[in-house]
């Protein structure tokens, strides 16, 4: 079976084709085009005029460089949620017309579930994860557990990419200023303090980010400030994933979202696992971020399990929860 996924929650807007042979997962493409505000953040309409404007050449070179015609797609999967409205419907939109154009099947996925089942898809050796998904708005850790994808533990405010983003913006960075920082943060030596703020294996960002402010206010050394934003938020992240590993008994832990970019948080995830004897894993950068090729990969499991969807009922969903998921294609 072959299914062409369309993304487009948030900045990202994606065309991926997956093919599914005996249960692989093959990546035949995975095109990606990100919006990216002149100024100030993101404008859900702006993005989704961007999103508009460049999907139709998207989707005919996923089809070119997986180098299939769209007579052989068998399904068209969407991003039904969550995300930012005017973003989703663009998507559903396209999606709903190549599905009725091409006479085949539709189906809509969940973004956040759609992360961690690339990350089972494409690596061989990861089956029963624990995700750490961190990207712009999203922060949550998530595991499989009686029947759902359960979020163990999630930002009570901002997600941690936006709150890179927001210091960023604050110190004069362009959009997207995790990478930045990154490249800031490896000159820091001293750490300055900051709120560090768990409640159970829930977290919150925006003391952190106010005190951060304040330190760049006061002329800290800018490079110091990266480091300690960094060290602080990540061990916090890595505190909370490392106990819903031990509540949940897992021994595998999968980073996804665009800041497992970061070498610093894969390291302290990775040392995490080691000292716990687990595994570690990260798909390739292009499967981290907000893509195409995962919303193909989960539009196949749902429909190989006998899940349908009539184009009439393909709502977006903004809110749409990981555990509203019900996971029939896991035993
Ligand atoms: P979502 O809709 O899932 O929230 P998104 O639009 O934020 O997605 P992603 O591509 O998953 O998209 O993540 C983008 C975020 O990742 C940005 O906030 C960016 O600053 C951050 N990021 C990217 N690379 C790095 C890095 N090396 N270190 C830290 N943060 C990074
Ligand atoms: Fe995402």
């Amino acid at each position: 079976m072959i299914c062409l996924g369309i993304e487009g929650t948030a900045h990202s807007i994606g065309v991926g084709i997956i093919e599914n042979n005996r249960r692989k997962c093959i990546v035949l493409s995975n095109i990606i085009k990100i919006y990216r505000p002149k100024q100030g953040g993101i404008h859900p309409r702006e993005a989704a005029n961007h999103h508009a404007i460049h999907l139709a050449d998207l989707i005919k070179e996923s089809i070119n460089v997986a180098g299939v015609d769209f007579n052989k797609i068998d399904l068209i999967s969407f991003s039904q949620g969550p995300g930012l409205g005017p973003c989703l419907r663009t998507a559903a939109t396209a999606a709903r017309a190549l599905s009725l154009s091409l006479k085949k099947p539709i189906m809509g996925v969940n973004h956040c579930v759609a992360h961690l089942e690339i990350g089972r898809g494409t690596l061989d050796e990861c089956k029963d994860p624990v995700l750490l998904y961190t990207s712009g708005a999203n922060t949550q850790v998530i595991a499989f557990a009686e029947g759902k994808y359960r979020v163990f533990g999630e930002t009570l405010d901002i997600g941690i990419g936006n709150c890179l983003d927001k210091f960023g913006r604050k110190i004069g960075l362009e959009f997207p200023c995790g990478p930045k920082i990154e490249k800031l943060a490896e000159k820091g030596n001293q750490y300055l303090e900051l709120p560090y703020s768990i409640k159970g294996m829930d977290i919150a960002f925006s003391g952190l980010l106010t005190a951060s402010e304040q330190y760049y206010q006061k002329n800290k050394r800018l490079e110091d400030i990266c480091f300690s934003i960094q060290e602080t938020t990540f061990a916090a992240l890595t505190e909370i994933t490392e106990r819903a590993m031990a509540h949940t008994d897992k021994d595998e832990v999968l980073l996804g979202g665009g800041v497992a970019s970061n070498k610093r948080l894969r390291d302290m995830v990775h040392k995490m696992a080691e000292d716990r004897g687990a595994r570690f894993f990260v798909p390739s950068k292009d499967l981290c971020i907000d893509n195409g090729a995962m919303i193909a990969w989960l539009g196949i499991l749902m429909y190989n399990n006998g899940i349908r969807l009539k184009v009439e009922e393909s709502y977006i969903d903004q809110r749409f929860r990981t555990d509203m998921v019900d996971v029939s294609w896991r035993d």
